[in-house]
């Protein structure tokens, strides 16, 4: 029987959840209500960076989104940037202004009054940079992945979005996978308990392109952006993909967080080997000394004694993976493997994984659920870059902040420069700062949003 202390405990926190839980729907309710005020007119997005990655984005948002319009667009390379201009003027019929005269012109872009938010692919180095302007320029920002890249870069973020007030949003998708957002799904429903260590992981053969050429190194011989992030740095430079889910499954930044890191990394082979097969060892390419090793693995402990394993390569010669695993008090997700959820299946006293398959029927998140056809449809990685742009347009049009916020992108990805400092110190711990300054204590103060968490029941 439970004690009259502990049973004022259970009232109390039950009174406290409700509490939460009504004033979340409220939240939520006046974000709706929002939407409703402002979603008559256009979203008005302009794009900074139109490589391959901008340039898909551009097309998707043109394409699959009828409210969006693009009022302006911006690149250094002027070939890149008539292309978008084209790609924007035979959609939608208007061609966008463009910018790019100089590597500052997109502050002009920044400046104009006909924008909502603007959108940034730009290779790593530069892309937390722009952000901070483009915020300081009174305008939303959604930048790639790469997002903010140094420790400087992740707190300018965080420090420009709480002056302005405006939105920042890192564009990661892979937290909108089927399997990633069932898991999800799965954790809120109990199934698995109290989740306690993850495993995610971005495996990338990304060294050469389809035709086999260096993505590192340039014809000329000089560095891409990628081809820099290989020889000035090492640690786990490319955090989100993995990191992204793990950390939205542990509840970081919402009751938990990150508190430090131990890494390791092989030594550096695969990168200089393809270099002097593609110049030859006499070339000025054969010179180059890349630093970022071949394999990395980085664990990251945190406030409520959890555990995450985070793996990651961009030379390791093998096809694409992305592995992830979840574990729970009561069960197990492993994208090798399969699910295990305890006194399930046909022999309890000798337990089994499950397919995948078989969970996603019964749990698939909502987005998935109801938006499946659309999301494959155009595309983008499986379906998830949808959802992710999805958001992107809601954020803008409902002026709500997003769900990967920029506590969510500074705490990822400064794993880059920790992961990096632990493996200078021979694998010494390294303390991850907290960009929420405390607020991640209370698991309800992000929820005032509508998000892939809110749309659950449980
Ligand atoms: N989410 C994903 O799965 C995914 C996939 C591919 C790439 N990406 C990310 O997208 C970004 C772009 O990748 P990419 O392959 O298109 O790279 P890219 O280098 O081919 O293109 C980047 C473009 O940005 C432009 N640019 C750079 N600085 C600029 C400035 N100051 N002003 C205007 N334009 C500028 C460059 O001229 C270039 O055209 C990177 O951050 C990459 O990590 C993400």
């Amino acid at each position: 029987m439970m004690s009259e202390c502990a049973s004022n405990r259970v009232n109390r926190r039950r009174f406290l959840q409700q509490g939460a839980a009504a004033a979340t729907s409220l939240a939520i309710a006046r974000s709706a209500a929002r939407s409703q005020e402002k979603s008559a007119g256009p979203v008005r997005v302009g794009v900074i960076g139109l490589g391959p990655r901008g340039t898909y984005l551009l097309r998707s948002l043109v394409s699959y989104f009828p409210e969006v319009t693009v009022p302006a667009v911006c690149d250094l390379k002027s070939d890149r940037l008539q292309a978008g201009i084209e790609l924007v003027k035979k959609i939608k019929g208007t061609a966008p202004a463009g910018y790019g005269k100089d590597e500052l012109d997109y502050r002009n872009m920044a400046r104009r009054d006909d924008l909502d938010g603007i959108l940034v692919a730009t290779g790593v180095q530069v892309c937390g940079r722009i952000a901070v302007d483009v915020m300081r320029a009174g305008k939303n920002v959604a930048t790639e992945v790469t997002g903010p890249h140094s420790l400087e870069d992740c707190w300018a973020i965080v420090e420009e979005k709480e002056r302005s007030g405006k939105h920042y949003m890192l564009l990661e998708q892979c937290v909108y996978g089927d399997e990633n957002l069932m898991v999800l799904n799965m954790i809120k429903q109990g199934l698995f308990g109290e989740p306690y260590y993850a495993e995610c992981s971005y495996v990338h053969d990304i060294k050469v392109d389809g035709s086999g050429k260096s993505r590192l190194v340039e014809a000329d011989q000089t560095l891409s952006w990628r081809g820099r992030l290989m020889v000035e740095g090492r640690g786990s430079s490319y955090p989100a993909h993995g990191i992204g889910s793990a950390a939205k499954w542990l509840g970081i930044n919402d009751g938990d967080r990150f508190t430090y890191c131990n890494a390791m990394m092989t030594d550096p082979r695969e990168a200089h080997v393809q270099v002097v097969e593609q110049f030859g060892p006499d070339s000025k390419a054969a010179q180059i000394r890349f630093q970022m090793g071949d394999f990395h693995t980085t664990l990251i402990q945190t406030a409520k004694g959890k555990m995450i394993r985070l793996d990651y390569s961009i030379t390791n010669t093998r096809p694409y993976s992305r592995y992830y695993l979840l574990q729970g008090m009561n069960g197990c997700f492993d994208s090798r493997s399969g699910i295990y959820v305890r006194g399930t299946g046909p022999r309890v006293s000798d337990p089994e994984w499950r397919p995948v398959g078989e969970f996603l029927e019964k749990h698939r998140h909502p987005y998935w659920h109801k938006d499946a056809a659309t999301a494959l449809k155009t595309g983008g990685h499986g379906g998830m870059d949808y959802f992710c742009l999805r958001d992107f347009v809601s954020v803008l049009r409902d002026d709500h902040e997003p769900w990967v916020d920029c506590y969510d992108a500074a705490a990822w990805n400064v794993l880059n420069h920790c992961s990096a400092l632990s493996i200078d110190r021979k694998g010494a711990p390294v303390e991850i700062p907290d960009f929420t300054k405390g607020k991640w204590e209370d698991p309800n103060w992000r929820k005032d949003r509508p998000t892939p968490v809110s749309v659950l029941s449980g």
